[in-house]
C-alpha cells in the first residue's frame, strides 16, 4: 500500500510505544486519528507534533472497555475524512493481578479493552475498508500469550484471543483487507520496574537486550506496506519466544 495521504486510527497513541508508531506512520505521510484514554494532554502534544510534520491529526477520548465508547470512537474516526485505511490496536490494559485477586472486574477490563475493544473497532472499521478496496488492521499483542505470565494472566489471556482474532479477522476481511498482529519483547518496561528487574528481563533475551519502539515501527511499517501478509502474528522479540520463556 502505498501510504502517502492515508488514514490511520492508532490506539493508545498519547504515551509509549503508540506514540511512536503513530510518529512513524505520520512519518510515512499518514494523517492520524489519535486515540487516547486518559492522556488527553500528551496525545494533543503529539497532534502538535504530527502538524509540524505537514500531517493533521486528530485526537479522540475514549475507554475502549467500554463498548459504546468503541463504537463511537470508530464512527468517529471514519467520519472525519470519510475514509480509513489503517487501524492499529495498541492500546492495552496491562495489569499485574496475583491469581486469588482476579475477580470479574480484572477480566473485564483486560478483556474489555485489549481484545473487545479491538474487534468493536475493527467490525465497524474492517467493511468500511473492503467497501474501499484496500486495509490494514495491526493488532500489537505480546509474546506472552503462548506463555502466559501467573501474575498477569488476564492480560495474556486477552493477547491469546488477539492473536486469533487477528486470524478470524484476516478471514473475514479478505481479499481486500490484510490483518496481522505483532508480538513484542520488552521494548519499554513499565515505568516502576526497578534496575534489577530490568536486567532480569534482558537476561531472558537471546538477543541480550531490550528492543526499542523503533523496532515495533518497523514491523508495522511492514505489515502496513506489504500486501502479501495476512493472519501472521510476528514476533519482535530479541529471540525470547523461541527460549520458551
Ligand atoms: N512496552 C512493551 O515492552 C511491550 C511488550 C509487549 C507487548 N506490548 C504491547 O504493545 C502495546 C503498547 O505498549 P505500551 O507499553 O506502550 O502500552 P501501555 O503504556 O501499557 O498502554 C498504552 C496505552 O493504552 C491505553 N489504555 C489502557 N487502558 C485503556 C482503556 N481501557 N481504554 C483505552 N485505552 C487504554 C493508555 O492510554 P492513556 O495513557 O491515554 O490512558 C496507555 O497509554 C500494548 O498493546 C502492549 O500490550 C508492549
Amino acid at each position: 500500500m502505498d501510504l502517502s495521504g492515508k488514514v490511520a486510527l492508532i490506539t493508545g497513541s498519547a504515551r509509549r510505544v503508540g506514540r511512536v508508531l503513530a510518529l512513524r506512520l505520520a512519518d510515512l505521510g499518514c494523517h492520524c486519528v489519535l486515540h487516547c484514554h486518559t492522556s488527553r494532554a500528551e496525545a494533543e502534544s503529539l497532534r502538535t507534533a504530527i502538524a509540524g510534520k505537514g500531517q493533521e491529526a486528530l485526537v479522540l477520548q475514549a475507554d475502549l472497555s467500554d463498548e459504546e465508547q468503541a463504537r463511537l470512537l470508530a464512527d468517529q474516526a471514519l467520519a472525519w475524512k470519510g475514509n480509513l485505511h489503517i487501524l492499529v490496536n495498541s492500546a492495552a490494559n496491562f495489569q499485574r493481578v496475583s491469581l486469588p485477586s482476579i475477580e470479574r472486574e480484572q477480566w473485564d477490563f483486560a478483556l474489555g479493552a485489549n481484545l473487545l475493544g479491538p474487534f468493536w473497532l475493527a467490525q465497524r472499521l474492517g467493511p468500511a475498508m473492503v467497501q474501499n478496496g484496500a486495509g490494514k488492521i495491526i493488532n500489537i499483542a505480546d509474546i506472552s500469550w503462548q506463555a502466559p505470565w501467573v501474575s498477569r494472566i488476564p492480560y495474556c489471556v486477552s493477547k491469546a484471543g488477539l492473536v486469533s482474532l487477528t486470524a478470524g479477522l484476516a478471514k473475514a476481511f479478505a481479499p481486500q483487507v490484510q490483518v496481522n498482529a505483532i508480538g513484542p519483547g520488552p521494548v519499554l518496561f513499565p515505568e516502576e520496574y526497578t534496575e534489577a528487574q530490568r536486567q532480569a528481563v534482558i537476561e531472558r533475551n537471546l538477543l541480550k537486550r531490550a528492543g526499542t519502539p523503533e523496532e515495533i515501527a518497523d514491523a508495522l511499517e511492514f505489515f502496513c506496506r506489504c500486501d502479501f501478509a495476512t493472519g501472521v502474528f510476528l514476533p519482535v522479540d530479541g529471540g525470547q519466544s523461541i527460549l520458551g520463556i
